[in-house]
């Protein structure tokens, strides 16, 4: 029997649908912040190019510090005012906590085990303790002085032999091995890699790589499954050699640690051991997923602190003769400086710090991702977004820097103005629950490399160049770099 359009319970029904529909469509949609217009499916995807962080500076001269842009099928929040990125890290620290994953790094779950990109769980609130009370307490860090000293000291004995035969020396290069030996002493009491040829600095930098190249499957999510750039399956690639580099050491170490023997009372012994009173012990895929990271945020972000400071010493040579002035009155040249010297220089601080702000290894931190939905400035971010702080362009504010563009250690001299995550004009290492926990052990790894590389020797351009000739363009992988690696000739001390 066909259906009676006049009967008056379904005309009410279709009354009813109807009046919800027009509601529905007609309601208010959350009012996201401002931002720019951008291509239909594509957003403003082509506007970023390959410095995201200065476009993004750019659009938001005209959005406003907080503005909504759609990238793809992704909407995208950006902070980028120290008012913003304090609403962000502090005032709604807590609901925008959680983070937004790249595909590459989904392989075999490892976002899920992950310090860095995992949201926040009990998992990661215990690896962070774990990790924060064995390595990265100033007692933790105070106590492994002899270690950093050791690796710093060899990194100057490699850096002779290029002084002898006059070669130039790539900085990024040798800080980043001396940051994967340190760590490999700090993890597994040994060094792990051979400073002359490293597979295994080889596959840290490729998967670096990776986790820099725009993805368009982290843009259009259906696309995650054809991988057509080839990044996920590199990058998986880079994970499980890795993987089967750490696996084996963990294995030997249980095998000697079943035999009997003493304990080697690193932080690998502690990743072994039961976390709580319960007994219960991270998985496998846990320890992994955390030594990657541990090598990847302790030996990337370091060495390119390092290389930037050097160059801006190099590009500035004023600054270069005040820095080797303070490190020849304060420490001389009878013995090696050392960490116990740092608060007798205060102009080597100011000269990272500064190196910091103008090229913060991490321009848009890490992005984050609504966990709820939260209320900033009258705006709305709905749960599941993704927020992004661009402290590049924190950094550069004009109403908070004079000069900004302009490297000038001086502006820290008598300024109280730091990167502990307390002022929100400076956080190159972040702010809030999600600030690097490796601030400390990388304050005192970048201030005593750089303080070594000055100390021990003087540094001169390659091809008779002069300062002003440097290239000191940047390029955003998955750090911001140096376009051109540094490579200077490393020359005796007169
Ligand atoms: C100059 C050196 C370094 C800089 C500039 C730096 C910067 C950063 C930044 C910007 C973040 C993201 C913060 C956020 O999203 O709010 C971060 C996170 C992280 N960093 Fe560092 N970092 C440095 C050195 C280190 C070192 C030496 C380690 C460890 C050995 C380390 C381990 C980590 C880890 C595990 C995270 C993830 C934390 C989380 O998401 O909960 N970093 N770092």
């Amino acid at each position: 029997m066909g259906k009676d359009w006049g009967s008056l319970p379904w005309l009410m029904s279709m009354l009813i649908c109807l009046y919800t529909l027009v509601v529905w469509a007609g309601r208010k949609s959350p009012k996201l912040p401002p931002g720019p217009k951008g291509l239909p499916l594509l957003g403003s995807l082509l506007e970023l190019g390959n410095r995201p962080h200065a476009a993004l500076a750019t659009l938001a001269k005209t959005h406003g510090p907080l503005m909504t842009l759609r990238l793809g099928l992704r909407t995208v929040v950006v902070a980028s005012s120290s008012d913003m990125a304090k609403e962000v890290c502090q005032k709604n620290d807590h609901a925008l906590a959680s983070r937004f994953a790249p595909e590459a790094i989904k392989v075999d779950s490892h976002d899920q085990y992950s310090i860095a990109w995992g949201g926040i769980s009990p998992l990661w609130r215990n690896v962070r303790r774990v990790s924060t009370t064995h390595l990265f307490t100033k007692q933790q860090v105070e106590s492994q002085e002899f270690l950093h000293h050791q690796k710093v000291q060899q990194m100057v004995g490699i850096i002779e032999k290029d002084c002898a035969a006059k070669r130039a020396v790539a900085i990024r290069r040798v800080a980043f091995l001396t940051g994967i030996n340190l760590l490999s002493n700090m993890i597994f009491s040994v060094d792990v890699v051979d400073p002359e040829a490293s597979e295994f600095k080889q596959l840290l930098s490729s998967l670096g790589e990776e986790l820099g190249r725009p993805n368009v499957a982290d843009y259009f999510p259906l696309l995650r499954h054809f991988d057509l750039q080839g990044i996920q399956r590199r990058a998986a690639g880079c994970i499980k050699k890795l993987h089967q580099i750490f696996n084996e050491k963990i294995e030997e170490r249980l095998r000697f640690r079943e035999s009997g023997q003493p304990r080697c009372g690193d932080f690998l012994d502690i990743l072994l051991d039961p976390i709580d009173a319960k007994g219960s012990k991270f998985s496998r895929a846990e320890i992994l997923s955390l030594i990657i990271e541990l090598y990847f945020g302790g030996s990337e972000s370091n060495s390119i602190t390092v290389e930037w400071a050097m160059a801006e010493l190099l590009h500035n040579p004023a600054q270069m003769a005040t820095v080797k002035q303070e490190l020849s009155e304060k420490v001389g040249h009878q013995r090696a400086v050392e960490e116990a010297d740092m608060d007798r220089l205060p102009y080597l601080q100011a000269v990272i710090k500064e190196s910091l702000r103008l090229h913060p290894p991490g321009p848009l931190l890490l992005p984050r991702r609504a966990d709820a939905t939260v209320e900033i400035a009258g705006f709305v971010i709905p749960k599941h977004t993704t927020v992004v702080i661009n402290v590049w362009a924190i950094s550069r504010e004009a109403r908070t820097w004079e000069n900004p563009t302009t490297f000038s250690p001086e502006r820290f001299i008598g300024s109280d103005v730091n990167y502990k995550g307390g002022d929100f004009s400076f956080i190159p290492f972040g702010a809030g629950r999600r600030i690097c926990p490796g601030l400390l052990l990388a304050e005192r790894i970048v201030q005593l490399m750089l303080a070594s590389l000055l100390q021990s020797f003087d540094w001169e351009l390659p091809l008779g160049w002069k300062p002003e000739e440097m290239d000191m363009s940047e390029e955003l992988g998955f750090t911001l770099h140096k376009k051109v690696p540094l490579e200077v000739i490393p020359m005796k001390k007169n």
